[in-house]
């Protein structure tokens, strides 16, 4: 089911938008500290801020490849030196391993530290992010500072602030619903550019309730969507960026597995998504067709990795790791992942492409739920999955669970490859789901 072939080899175009990375003299250049300096001519205090991020992001980094390293090649650090680990030997496809290590590794290198980089401190910009401390707000957050990027952030929560401020964004307090709060906060900021990263999906686990559970991020889709634009509006620079969806249940289940941003959204959703597809299709119209605005809508695959519901800890991988999880009927259900590093990349690239229009932030490797579920089980060292027919499905979870894991479509990457100047660092969740949630993962925590 693979959409591309080519996920094991090391990306060939060096590009992050329109700035020219190379990937071999980077390398050697990111391990020597002299490296570790700002990419412009900025003051001293600046200057200082943006080498101590470059140096944290470093070690995370070097700490990361270590890890990566010790799994792929299968040795690990015992008190007698390093051994290797038999049961390791198999567990992954050869061709995924490397391929996966290799691009990964490039990509931290090409979207952190590159001697190579080409901006200028005019390059750099002022940005909105709307939602700053979810699952991907979050890495976002530190990416865009470690670009050089100020950074202002957005909690409901005040205790959030000090981490926001500590990873080098300027916090702001806000309820996205309270429409003068937001136009206030937009205004004063004055960005060049608005990241619209607001849902409110954390503690969603019923799939019973899924219109329950979906109503305050319609609400943030549709009102705050409204409240975000009018602050827009008031600014000399009008650009949004904001959050879509192209994981399973929202594309029509007709036609090819695989869909483009130019195939249409299912227009007859099972009841229970009717409220969210709508949702998002008005994020959608009132970000595209904004009058004087420059607008861009990322549309996500499914998420996994740190802080998301399939990450350490996240209730549906304890779900799967419990078996609570079942293959329904055949699991033709074609799902799209990212793992949210690459959600970050490419929202970093569509911010500093300046890029409008729809894109699928999706990897390269869309594949039905009889195919990912098991292989996600095993990578954790879970049973298998159950299996349950439709009938019984139906009546667990409602029509909605078994149109997504039996009918829902994947999604295709190209146009965000090709326009974009991206490329995830894990092209297939094969690896991902290995690399970032696997024994090996957890070993290595
Ligand atoms: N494509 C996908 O697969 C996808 C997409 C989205 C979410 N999810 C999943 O949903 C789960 C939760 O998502 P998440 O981590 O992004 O957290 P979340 O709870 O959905 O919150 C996201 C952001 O929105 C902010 N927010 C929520 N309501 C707000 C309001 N009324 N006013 C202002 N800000 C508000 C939150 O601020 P606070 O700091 O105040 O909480 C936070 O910064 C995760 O497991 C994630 O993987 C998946």
């Amino acid at each position: 089911m693979n959409a591309s072939t080519s996920d094991t080899t090391l990306a060939p175009a060096p590009t992050v938008g329109h700035y020219r990375i190379d990937p071999v003299r980077t390398t050697s250049a990111v391990l020597h500290p002299a490296s570790i300096r700002p990419r412009c001519d900025l003051g001293h205090r600046q200057a200082a801020r943006i080498r101590c991020q470059r140096y944290q992001a470093l070690s995370a980094t070097v700490h990361a490849v270590l890890d990566a390293a010790r799994f792929h090649t299968g040795y690990q650090r015992t008190p007698d030196g390093w051994k290797f680990a038999e049961r390791l030997r198999g567990q992954i496809p050869r061709h995924h391993a490397a391929g996966g290590l290799s691009a990964w590794v490039y990509s931290r290198i090409r979207t952190g530290f590159s001697d190579q980089d080409t901006r200028t401190k005019e390059d750099a910009m002022k940005i909105f992010v709307a939602g700053a401390t979810g699952a991907l707000g979050s890495r976002l957050v530190t990416l865009l500072a470690s670009r050089g990027h100020t950074v202002v952030g957005t909690t409901r929560t005040p205790s959030k602030a000090d981490s926001l401020r500590a990873a080098g964004a300027t916090p702001v307090v806000l309820d996205a619903l309270d429409r003068d709060a937001v136009i206030e906060a937009v205004t004063s900021a004055e960005p060049d550019v608005v990241v619209h990263q607001l849902t409110a999906l954390t503690g969603f686990t019923d799939f019973r309730k899924f219109d329950e559970g979906f109503a305050a991020t319609n609400r943030l889709r549709t009102e705050g969507t409204d409240h975000l634009l009018e602050g827009i509006r008031r600014l000399p620079v009008r650009r949004i960026v904001a959050q879509s969806y192209a994981g399973a249940g929202f594309f029509a289940r007709t036609g090819g597995l695989i869909k483009t941003e130019d195939d249409p959204f299912d227009p007859d959703p099972p009841a229970a998504i009717r409220r969210p597809a709508e949702a998002i299709k008005y994020l959608e119209r009132a970000v595209l067709e904004a009058e004087g605005i420059h607008g861009t809508v990322l549309r996500y695959g499914g998420f996994y990795g740190p802080g998301t519901s399939l990450g350490k800890g996240g209730v549906f991988l304890e779900a799967v790791r419990r078996r609570l999880f079942p293959t329904v009927a055949d699991g033709a259900g074609v799902w799209s992942f990212i793992h949210i590093d690459d959600a970050a990349t490419a929202t970093l690239a569509a911010i500093e492409s300046g890029r409008t229009g729809v894109y699928n932030i999706v990897d390269d490797d869309p594949a039905p739920v009889a195919e990912w579920l098991p292989a996600l089980a095993a990578a954790i060292g879970a049973k298998p999955p159950r299996r349950v027919p439709a009938w019984l499905a139906r009546l667990l979870v409602g029509e909605q669970g078994v149109v997504m894991m039996n009918e829902s479509r994947g999604a295709s990457n190209a146009k965000a490859k090709r326009e974009l100047g991206w490329q995830p660092a894990y092209p297939s969740w094969r690896s991902g789901f290995h690399v970032r949630l696997g024994t090996a993962a957890t070993r290595a925590a």
